[in-house]
């Protein structure tokens, strides 16, 4: 049986307000909002509403905004993660191109240094005795630990071609989580229950949290394949706050919208400008819930008439969520 999932957001005056994920074309939403306007504690509600629903959520949290609200805290101190890592059904060639694409929108890469990079991983996969890339892993690969990749990027190419791509890379080849990894340690059994957070202001960089983000959304996507359709509805929400980080054209997060409502889970984003929504993005989530916009034209644009979800617009009364929030964390 489907579970309840009508939300209280808070209230318009005096017309309550709610968000029912199931009643919408799509479960997925949107909330687009100035700084300061009210979206990351708005996603704490809905998280803590869903949670009151028995629905999950897993939220990766750039800024430790969400400790608060967390069952599962995962810090990701003792796990490692190996980039280049093929799951059960996947093909390595189909790797290859998923995780050239993340290291190239990441570390602004040319379409040189991008080439360069499947090669390298190419060649990782067949110096970890994999022949043929276009085959899916049935659960017998075993790859070589990651420090490899880096091997192959100094020694396989002339230097003057990679001097500026390992420049770049460098952050990536300082990160333990990485190369310290021979596979990935991820705990995805506990990750998609109850409200579990993913930390990533340790850290260092902005491209280092985007990375692990997208790698991990990348797995989830794959672990919720191999789990098969889901017949009970939305049983779990992923929730990302400041997702102009994830959300270009052709991203993780674009599949993950277009193919994980059938898997039952479904995906809450927040950024600060429509334009940091690829248009696939705005095309397959079911609402967007605009708050203050500072530029004129994101307002405008949020407003017309044109954008499909419009009559779904929600102006959220600012003060009454603000007292749920309270009530709820004190
Ligand atoms: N519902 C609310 N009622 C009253 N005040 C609120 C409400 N929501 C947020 N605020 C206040 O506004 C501040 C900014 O809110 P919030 O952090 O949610 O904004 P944001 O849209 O996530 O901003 P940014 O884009 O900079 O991350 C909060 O620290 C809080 O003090
Ligand atoms: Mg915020």
């Amino acid at each position: 049986m489907k579970k309840d999932t009508n939300i209280w957001l808070g209230n318009n005056n005096t017309d309550k307000l709610f968000w029912d994920s199931q009643s919408q074309r799509s479960p997925h939403l949107v909330l687009i909002g100035g700084s300061g306007s009210g979206k990351t504690e708005t996603l704490k509600v809905i998280s803590m509403e869903l949670k009151n629903k028995k629905v999950s959520t897993l939220i990766i949290d750039f800024h430790n905004d969400f400790t608060i609200l967390a069952d599962n805290l995962i810090k990701l101190d003792n796990t490692t993660i190996h980039p280049l890592e093929i799951q059960v059904g996947e093909r390595p060639i189909d790797v290859t191109y998923k995780i050239a694409k993340i290291f190239a929108k990441i570390f602004s890469l040319g379409e040189i240094q991008e080439a360069i990079i499947r090669e390298a991983i190419k060649t990782f996969y067949q110096d970890s005795k994999i022949k043929d890339l276009k085959k899916e892993n049935s659960g017998n690969f075993k790859l070589l630990p990651f420090s490899h990749f880096k091997e192959i990027l100094e020694n396989n190419f002339e230097r003057r071609k990679t001097e500026s791509l390992l420049a770049k890379l460098s952050i990536v080849f300082d990160t333990d989580i990485f190369m310290d990894a021979k596979e990935t340690s991820l705990p995805f059994n506990t990750m998609t229950t109850q409200v579990s957070v993913i930390q990533l202001k340790e850290f260092p960089t902005d491209e280092i949290k985007s990375m692990i983000a997208e790698i991990i959304l990348n797995k989830l996507i794959n672990y919720f394949y191999l789990k098969g359709q889901s017949k009970e509805g939305i049983e779990l929400f992923c929730i990302i706050d400041e997702a102009h980080r994830v959300t270009y054209e052709g991203s993780p997060v674009d599949l993950l919208l277009r193919e994980s409502r059938k898997y039952g889970v479904g995906v809450i984003l927040a950024s600060q400008r429509p334009t940091d929504f690829s248009e696939t993005i705005l095309a397959n989530v079911g609402t967007i819930m605009s708050f203050q916009c500072s530029l004129a034209k994101d307002a405008k644009y949020l407003s017309n008439k044109s954008i499909r979800t419009r009559k779904m617009f929600y102006q959220v009364c600012i003060r009454k969520l603000f007292k749920k929030i309270k009530n709820h964390t004190n």
